[in-house]
């Protein structure tokens, strides 16, 4: 199975032609043509600029930024949005030539006799009534582009004028070059507004390689690139380029992934070349120290090249520094320069730096995280550091998530004979990089170590591949159990069992796991490994066993221990924000969830850990469905299914193609849901038991979507499996599904039963929503429908609304039904779901006539006007509002506009549907 196909060849884009000699190019080609049309964000400075501009005090306004920010794209955006009925835009063209001819930035706006003539104050003057005469009255707005190249008398003028309030004076400077004085006294003095062009935030990054790239791009993509540019426009653009031309981006599931590295073309390393022109060979070579040696001591690099070569380059802001554990360090502003360089360094040159780095960080006080440095680069160089060394560089390695560094140290220590020391980076490293099965066979290879410390961390990380890599639940189990036969010592036996309590957990077991659980933690010390595992274990089954108070402070506990422990177990915070986001999703805390789900996600990207980014995708994707978004559940399944499958997480796969197929089922396509759901299903996922119920969801989902009668059934099955679990907050959920698909009766006696056993939250509003729903209520169905709605839940609110909706008509109240059937589709169009309560929803339906009618009167129209333009008589004019007021359940006009965007006109004029 190819699924991941390179974008360049994704398709093909029509770039030009007359229709009959169409050019058919690469639809990398087109993206790249189309790169500089692209405008993203800068809300924030458009509203700015367009403030000063309306405001009667301020004549100008000064846009300052890095080369590349984006000053000039942002001028040009200004220009475009220019209303030229109120404004004459006059746009300087300042540029090296221009600089030293008297007006040369407005040459093509002056009368030619005026450049012939001396500059001074008469000259000046002409120039100014020169530029009011073409205004024709309206306002002057005069937009100077690298405002430090403008000759003097351009500067003049504009100063002057801006002044005199005769035009209002837009500008755009890099910093570091300086503005010309009298713009920055325009500042000063209170006349012009000083705004910052601001790099891209990581979200915007993400919005331009949306654009560019024609669909979404994978978190850790974005933020690499976000990290690699600084968040300048024009490295982005070079970058995606590079990107592009390289063929560099994959398409996995519809979402864009990059490459092992960011691409080097020889485009991208002319124009770092050409960014760096002028600088001396010593601060070159501070560059390109940095880009070996990434955040380097300031110290160290001086002791290297000088203090002033690194003054130089921090004032040209290509380094910058900062001050991180009690010293001051450099790093390359654009890490991209970094990858140009180092792309670019001949081999010998390369391993000089390397040398030199290692021998002058080792012999100045190394900071945290140097000697780690150190070891890297003397194995890159091919030396071999002392096995101690390299054991500690692995440990260290693996506690900052190096993957990468921390797997390759992990196979020098292993050969060095110092294997049983560095078995959980290796264990871990291997399963994080999708190798469990390269994982288990080495672990296997270490042999029984003498320590029973070693021997319970070989025992737990084996299991833990076992279980949760390679899905062999027994094996791990076995493993487990034999493991606590060769240990005597309390804290040793405690890791394991702390293990045991999470598979029991994981498998569904919710209770042992709390029990097992709370005998760890009263044999071990309080800030023990074992103790936090074990409160791992005891929150998620808790929050699961919907006993939320107490989940949230197992979980709360958890985490303040695992800031301990997250160095040698990266993968407890995944565990502790999953039984968070279901301790609030199945009390309904959506919105909380909401926020946890994404913080933790955004976490991931930015350790670009990708095993955390495809669970937090789970997470996210979860919440999306709680919420009823479909657009971002689908968008999340696809992020995490394209990780999880490249890197062989089978269960965690099962569970996202599983809930991929959930949204797929909501969006209408029923035969890519069944796809995925049967690729699922091929996946045996009994490490994740505790998950399934989520399956058997997505299937009755899938099932509803194709019109199964036996929808219903499925999800019952989800919520008996929920209820073995001991999984009251999933049962009620899996029930309040049931009732979803068009069954409350069978349900509702064991919905109130659990209603009455939880008190808060989401158990007794799903049951009241299903009670009013199966008694046909339509005014208990309203208050449902606005419950749901605060809960954060448009879509359950939207269905409560539809359900209303039906049961007002039914009752002859047209009125009513109109409104909730409005109240139904405005909650659901942001949602994008089809769901059976929606498909339900009878909706007012008003023929082609009325609704044209209905319209214009909509928009102010009298009757008298409205029969002039259909040609008919005021009578059957009024007629017709009449009964489109009826069907809509509405007095008068004022209500008319908010409702006719909702309900479409039926297509037959002459069989008119009543309500
Ligand atoms: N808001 C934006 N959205 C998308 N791309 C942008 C934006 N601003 C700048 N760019 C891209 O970055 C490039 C450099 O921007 P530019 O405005 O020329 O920078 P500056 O004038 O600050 O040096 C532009 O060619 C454009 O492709
Ligand atoms: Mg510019």
């Amino acid at each position: 199975m190819t699924l991941e196909v390179p974008v360049a060849r994704e398709q093909v884009g029509l770039i030009a032609g007359d229709g009959r000699s169409p050019l058919y190019v690469p639809r990398s080609w087109v993206a790249i043509a189309e790169l500089g049309q692209i405008f993203v964000g800068r809300q924030d400075e458009l509203d700015r600029i367009d403030a000063a501009m309306r405001h009667p005090g301020l004549s100008g306004a000064a846009l300052i930024g890095a080369g590349g920010a984006g000053k000039s794209r942002l001028l040009a955006e200004v220009v475009r949005r220019a209303d030229e009925g109120h404004h004459l835009v006059v746009r300087a063209c300042a540029c090296q030539a221009t600089s030293s001819v008297p007006f040369g930035a407005f040459a093509q706006y002056l009368p030619a006799a005026l450049m012939d003539t001396a500059f001074n104050g008469n000259a000046l003057r002409m120039a100014a009534d020169a530029l009011i005469g073409q205004s024709g009255g309206r306002d002057l707005l005069l937009v100077i582009d690298d405002a430090h190249l403008l000759d003097e008398a351009s500067v003049a003028l504009a100063f002057q004028m801006a002044r005199h309030r005769e035009a209002f004076v837009l500008t755009a400077s890099r910093s570091g070059e300086g503005i010309p004085d009298p713009i920055a006294d325009l500042c000063t003095s209170g006349l012009a507004e000083w705004i910052e062009v601001r790099p891209f935030t990581r979200a915007e990054v993400g919005e331009v390689l949306a654009s560019t790239l024609g669909g979404p791009a994978e978190g850790a993509l974005v933020q690499r690139c976000w990290e690699a540019t600084g968040g300048n426009a024009f490295l982005l653009r070079e970058l995606t380029t590079a990107m592009l031309e390289t063929g560099a981006l994959t398409l996995a599931e519809g979402v864009r992934r990059g490459g092992e590295r960011l691409p080097v073309t020889s485009r991208l390393a002319g124009l770092v070349d050409k960014r760096l022109t002028g600088l001396t060979p010593e601060c070159r070579r501070a560059l390109e120290l940095l880009a070996f040696g990434d955040s380097v001591s300031v110290d160290v690099l001086a002791g290297l090249v000088s203090r002033a070569a690194v003054e130089t380059v921090e004032a040209r802001g290509i380094v910058k520094v900062e001050r991180l554990g009690g010293r001051d360090r450099a790093r390359l502003a654009y890490p991209l320069y970094g990858d140009v360089l180092r792309a670019r360094a001949p081999r010998l040159r390369a391993r000089r730096c390397r040398e030199e780095l290692a021998g002058a960080v080792e012999a100045a006080a190394p900071g945290p995280g140097d000697l780690l440095k150190v070891a890297a680069w003397r194995l890159e160089n091919g030396e071999r550091p002392s096995a101690v060394a390299v054991a500690a560089a692995t440990r260290d390695a693996w506690s900052r998530m190096d993957l990468p560094l921390s797997g390759q140290l992990a196979g020098c220590a292993v050969e060095a004979g110092k294997g049983v020391e560095v078995a959980e980076p290796l264990g871990y490293g291997l399963m994080f990089a999708g190798r469990s099965g390269d994982a288990e066979a080495r672990l296997a290879h270490l042999g029984r170590p003498a320590r029973e410390r070693d021997r319970a961390r070989l025992t737990s990380v084996r299991a833990f591949n076992l279980a949760f890599g390679l899905d062999n639940v027994s094996e791990a189990w076995l493993l487990l159990r034999t493991g606590l036969d060769d240990l005597t010592g309390g804290e040793p036996r405690a890791e394991l069992r702390a293990l045991q309590a999470l598979l029991h957990v994981f498998g569904g077991r919710c209770h042992a796991a709390v029990v097992l659980a709370e005998q760890v933690m009263a044999d071990v010390p309080g800030d023990s490994r074992a103790r936090c595992v074990a409160e791992v274990a005891r929150g998620v089954a808790l929050a699961f066993l919907r006993r939320p108070e107490e989940s949230f402070q197992a979980l709360g506990e958890a985490r303040e221990l695992s800031l301990r422990w997250q160095g040698e177990l990266p993968w407890l915070e995944i565990f502790i924000e999953l039984g968070w986001v279901h301790a609030c999703l199945l009390t309904g805390r959506f919105l909380e969830a909401q926020a946890q789900a994404a913080a933790g996600y955004d976490r991931a990207v930015a350790r670009q850990f990708p095993f955390a980014i495809a669970w937090f995708c789970l997470l996210r994707a979860l919440v999306a469905r709680a919420r009823g978004e479909v657009r971002e559940e689908l968008h999340r399944c696809r992020e995490g299914v394209a990780i999880a499958r490249h890197h062989g997480d089978r269960g965690l796969l099962a569970v996202l193609l599983a809930q991929l197929a959930q949204g797929l089922a909501l969006a209408g396509e029923v035969k890519a849901a069944r796809r995925a759901l049967a690729e699922a299903d091929g996946l045996a996922q009994r490490s994740l038991w505790l998950l399934q119920p989520w399956i058997e969801l997505a299937r009755s989902w899938v099932a509803a979507a194709g019109d199964s009668p036996d929808a219903p059934a499925i999800a019952e099955k989800g919520a008996a499996l929920a209820r073995e679990f001991g999984a009251v907050g999933m049962e009620a959920l899996a029930l309040h599904d049931v009732a979803r698909m068009g069954a409350p009766q069978h349900v509702l006696a064991r919905l109130r039963e659990l209603a009455g056993q939880a008190g808060d939250g989401a158990v007794p509003l799903y049951a009241a929503h299903v009670e009013a729903a199966a008694a046909g209520d339509g005014d208990g169905l309203a208050a449902s429908s606005a419950e749901l709605e605060r809960l954060g839940s448009p879509l359950l609110a939207a269905e409560a609304a539809a359900e209303q909706a039906n049961c007002h008509r039914a009752a002859g109240d047209l009125a009513a039904a109109s409104a909730a059937a409005a109240r139904a589709l405005r909650l659901a169009r942001s949602s994008g779901a089809r769901t059976p309560a929606l498909s339900a929803l009878e909706r007012p339906r008003l023929t082609r006539r009325e609704h044209q009618i209905a319209e214009l009167a909509a928009k102010g129209l009298s009757s008298k006007e409205i029969s002039a333009h259909f040609v008919l008589s005021v009578r059957t004019v009024e007629n017709h509002l009449q009964r489109a007021y009826r069907k809509l359940g509405i007095g008068d006009r004022a209500e008319l506009g908010a409702l006719l965007g909702l309900f479409q006109p039926a297509h037959d004029d002459d069989h008119s549907p009543t309500m």
